[in-house]
């Protein structure tokens, strides 16, 4: 300690590893998109609509033997594995998640189980778990606590583990049905990491909203769309305003007179519910941080004035308005070319596998550093920044440093290639898994387990076996 302040470690994620579902359901097919598809002529509608309009071309689907707990386990698995974790060097294993398995009993618990059937039973019993409920934004939440507990000293030269996991599901036939994933994400976190170092000022925002919900008697959520994509973009903005007065007030970021906060962050990624969204989202950011700047003049002087409020009769006129002068706002070049360099890479993974809920963000800056660094990109020394939102609501915003050794680590992730090794479901197959229920000709699962962990069988009492599949 000097002078009040605190020295804080450097922090951050070391490593990554998304664990994708290998069945997929096609919603559009990207090469001919106007072309009908099994999921767009059953639901009658336009497969542009989910392309263009939300973005999203493909939605991972669980198999029969898989749940949260398993995609988790199946993460981290290949995480230790990547990296020769020592099970003794965890001193914990959280769990982030918005469709756990139990109202008592942890994911983090049964994980836990499954992983001491690899490593040995006792071998991670020294090691903390707990599972993080608060919409798709407690990844941020779990993260957070793993950081502080870093840079208050008491790691002690041990390492964590976070994962994100989660199966986005709403009813058949729903506006929301599109806007479902599945998939799980895993983050090595310790000091001196290789990938990024993240800053100790993070902002939040939360209100008690209506937006979405899932009831403890269903198991689909309950979502007022339209609605909940207000809440996103409000809560976005109030947790980056939190960030930059931290920012700002800590030194971490300087900005000139005519520059905005935002030309000091490089890449971005936000949660994604869908694509779509979250290209909103940072047409909205960009717009607040560069409001009184010369080049919002400039870009006024292209698509016209922003729409006052007093000049429409009704809320509904006026938001109308709006959204269409940022569909504008979202041609222009500027905006282009701020979103091409920053967000859009990140995207590719919601196009091709849908909102995965708690593990979405974290999953798109896996896609993200893994297409620079294959594409060559310099990012070292960069300062990035990560936006999260979950319903309910909250909206966490953080930023962080790429570290020199990143690109060699984002290389290895292998984002891409599970990606490309997957299975196209009918829409029978994916009706019957949607509602549980048994394949009329007697199959007990679509795609036979890959050297992961699945799920046996659950008992009378609910309770979970699981195994490693070899
Ligand atoms: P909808 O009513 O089916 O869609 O619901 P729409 O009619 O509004 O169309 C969507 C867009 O497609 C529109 O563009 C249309 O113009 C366009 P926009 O005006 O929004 O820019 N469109 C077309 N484009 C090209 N060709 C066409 C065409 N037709 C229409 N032919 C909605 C959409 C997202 C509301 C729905 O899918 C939904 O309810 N999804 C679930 C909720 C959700 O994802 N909300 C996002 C924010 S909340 C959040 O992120 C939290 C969450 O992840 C949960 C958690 O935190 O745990 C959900």
């Amino acid at each position: 300690m000097s002078g009040g302040s605190l020295v804080r470690s450097a922090v951050g994620i070391d490593d990554i590893s998304v664990y994708i579902p290998r069945l997929y359901l096609e919603l559009a097919d990207e090469s001919r998109p106007e072309k009908p598809t099994e999921f767009s002529l059953s639901r009658k509608s336009d497969p542009s609509k989910y392309l263009h309009g939300i973005g999203i071309a493909k939605m991972s689907i669980p198999d029969t033997y898989q749940d949260s707990a398993v995609l988790a386990a199946n993460a981290i698995l290949e995480l230790m594995d990547r990296n020769n974790v020592h099970p003794a060097s965890l001193a914990r294993i959280d769990i982030a998640t918005e469709t756990g398995v139990d109202e008592s009993k942890p994911v983090a618990a049964y994980v836990h189980g499954m992983l001491e059937q690899r490593y040995g039973k006792g071998s991670l019993k020294r090691t903390s778990g707990v599972e993080y409920k608060f919409a798709c934004v407690s990844t941020a939440d779990a993260l957070e606590s793993s950081l502080d507990w870093a840079w208050a000293g008491r790691s002690n030269g041990r390492n964590s583990i976070i994962c994100a996991t989660d199966i986005a599901r709403y009813p058949l036939s729903s506006p929301g049905e599109p806007t479902q994933g599945a998939g799980a994400v895993a983050l090595l976190v310790k000091e001196d990491p290789r990938l990024l170092t993240i800053d100790p000022v993070i902002g939040t925002h939360m209100e008690d909203e209506d937006d979405f919900w899932r009831p403890l008697f269903s198991t689909t959520a309950v979502v007022h769309g339209k609605h909940s994509e207000r809440c996103y973009l409000r809560a976005m903005e109030g947790a980056v305003d939190d960030w930059a007065e931290q920012a700002v007030a800590s030194g971490i970021i300087k900005a000139g007179p005519s520059e905005s906060l935002v030309d000091h962050v490089g890449p971005m990624s936000f949660h994604v519910p869908y694509p779509k969204m979250a290209e909103k989202g940072f047409a909205y950011l960009l717009r607040h941080f560069w409001r009184g700047l010369p080049r919002w003049k400039n870009i006024l002087g292209e698509i016209g004035d922003e729409p006052r409020m007093d000049s429409y009769k009704t809320r509904e006129e006026f938001e109308k308005a709006e959204a269409d002068y940022m569909k504008r706002f979202m041609e222009t070049h500027q905006f282009q070319t701020e979103y091409l360099d920053k967000v859009a890479d990140g995207l590719v993974h919601a196009r091709e596998s849908g909102n995965s809920y708690s593990a979405s963000e974290k999953s798109c800056l896996s896609m993200l550093l893994e297409t620079k660094a294959t594409r060559g990109t310099d990012l070292a020394g960069k300062r990035g920044g990560s936006g999260n939102y979950g319903s309910g609501c909250k909206a966490k915003a953080s930023s962080w440093t790429v570290q020199e050794e990143w690109a060699t680590i984002a290389k290895k992730f292998g984002h891409a290639e599970k990606l490309r090794h997957r299975r196209s479901l009918s829409l029978a197959e994916y009706e019957i898994l949607h509602e549980g229920k048994p394949f009329p000709d007697g199959r007990k699962f679509v795609a036979e387990p890959e050297n992961e962990f699945v799920l046996v069988d659950v008992t009378s009492q609910g309770y979970r076996h699981y195994k490693f599949a070899d």
